[in-house]
């Protein structure tokens, strides 16, 4: 017989607590981080500027839920204390330019989108409207990443105060970002400026994913309707991979929809792996439409790095297959640098995770990288593309 909507099943009391935007009341896993936030917009409440700050960590680890719930509880805190405070929070997912940034950032503030008009004129129009905010204001610039290199706004707006744009009041910038060449590559007047303080989120553990995904399934899930294994098996595989909790998030989600599907009384650890294996293949597929071909000869070194059980590894020893598999095929090879800046594109679109590692005491960090997503399953897409193919043969 077929299904006919009206037969509840017993498993979601409330699905929605699994949404990627609802909000979560605490975050105990980011105390250290978001009390570090505390400390750094903490002068606000003594009439002082807040300083700027700069937070950054790989995907889904919290970094615009936490910000968000500090800026709420300073929110709060400065309407009870009639302390005059701004929070103008935007997303720069869609801008690769300071430019577009400004542009935006007038329209979101002043409801209108200033057209046509030169960098420094836009930028006027953006004090201009600060200005009638007055106070103390806060600018979060979320996904800053994308304006790459262009990132005058991030020197700017700092030191706008500085350079006479603005009075009587206080700007202050928090940037969020989860691409770690954006940090590395920051102009070193950026770096001054904006990054009085850096918190970086580090990936979450195993332990930690199945303390989120518990609070949330005693929400979203009837009691008993999850078997016990499933928290730890959506929690393990991620740990493994990303440590996301938005990926958490989904698999948890995906189990419990495979459980209603098939009208089952529980979601057990059956379920979770087919929400597993689904929701894999479809983020391996997305992170290799739009590769390039020297993005797919990235891919395939670190398979090849996989393959040979030499996983993670550093730049060099990548590159090493690399060159060895674009000679083989006949495509062009680029410089260890370049390859490298496309390992980072992979690890932004999911399919190879970038390690970072301390020099230790000769300073700095570099990379180590392996393939985030499962071996076989990403075999299997990339020669599902023809032109790979043959790529593929030359290591498998
Ligand atoms: N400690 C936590 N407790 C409960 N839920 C969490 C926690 N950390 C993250 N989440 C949830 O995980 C999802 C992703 O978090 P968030 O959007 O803050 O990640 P992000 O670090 O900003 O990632 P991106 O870099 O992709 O923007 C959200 O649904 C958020 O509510
Ligand atoms: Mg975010």
């Amino acid at each position: 017989m077929s299904k006919t909507f009206g037969d509840q099943s017993e498993i979601f009391v409330d699905e929605t607590v699994l949404y990627e935007n609802w909000v979560p009341e605490e975050l105990p896993e980011r105390e250290e981080e978001i009390d570090r936030l505390h400390d750094a917009l903490s002068p606000v409440t003594r009439g002082a500027a807040p300083h700027n700050t700069f937070v950054y960590g790989k995907t889904g680890q919290g970094k615009t839920v936490g910000v968000n719930h500090k800026l709420d509880d300073l929110a709060a805190y400065a309407e009870d204390n009639d302390i005059d405070l701004n929070v103008v929070r935007y997303s720069c997912a869609k801008d690769n330019t300071s430019y577009q940034v400004v542009v935006n950032l007038v329209e979101q503030i002043s409801g209108d989108k200033p057209i046509g008009h030169d960098t420094k004129t836009v930028f006027d129009y953006l004090y201009t409207e600060l200005q009638k905010l007055g106070g103390t204001t806060i600018i979060v610039l979320d996904e800053i990443d994308n304006i790459g290199n262009d990132d005058d706004i991030l020197y700017e707006l700092p030191r706008a105060l500085a350079n006479g744009h603005l009075e009587d009041m206080w700007v202050s910038v928090i940037g969020i970002s989860n691409d770690f060449r954006f940090r590395d590559n920051l102009s070193p007047k950026v770096k001054d400026t904006l990054c009085d303080e850096e918190i970086h989120f580090s990936p979450y553990d195993a332990d930690q994913l199945r303390a989120i995904l518990r609070r949330r399934a005693d929400k979203a899930f009837y009691d008993g309707a999850l078997s016990d294994e499933v928290i730890p098996l959506c929690a393990g595989l991620t740990a493994q991979d990303k440590g996301s909790a938005r990926q958490a998030l989904r698999y948890l989600y995906k189990a419990g929809e495979f459980a209603v599907s098939a009208d089952d009384e529980q979601v057990t650890e059956e379920h979770a792996r087919l929400a597993e294996g689904e929701l894999e293949r479809k983020s391996i597929e997305k992170g290799i439409r739009d590769l390039t071909i020297q993005d797919k000869l990235a891919l395939v070194a670190v398979i090849d790095i996989e393959t040979s059980g030499k996983a993670p590894a550093p730049t060099r020893e990548v590159y090493g297959r690399y060159k060895k598999i674009a000679l083989e095929t006949g495509a062009d090879t680029i410089a260890m640098r370049r390859m490298r800046d496309h390992l980072q594109d992979l690890d932004l679109s999911g399919v190879v995770n970038a390690i970072e590692r301390n020099r230790g005491i000769r300073g700095g960090h570099h990379y180590l990288f392996e393939l985030s997503t499962d071996l076989g399953m990403t075999i299997d897409v990339l020669e599902e593309g023809e032109r790979l193919g043959n790529i593929l043969d030359h290591i498998v």
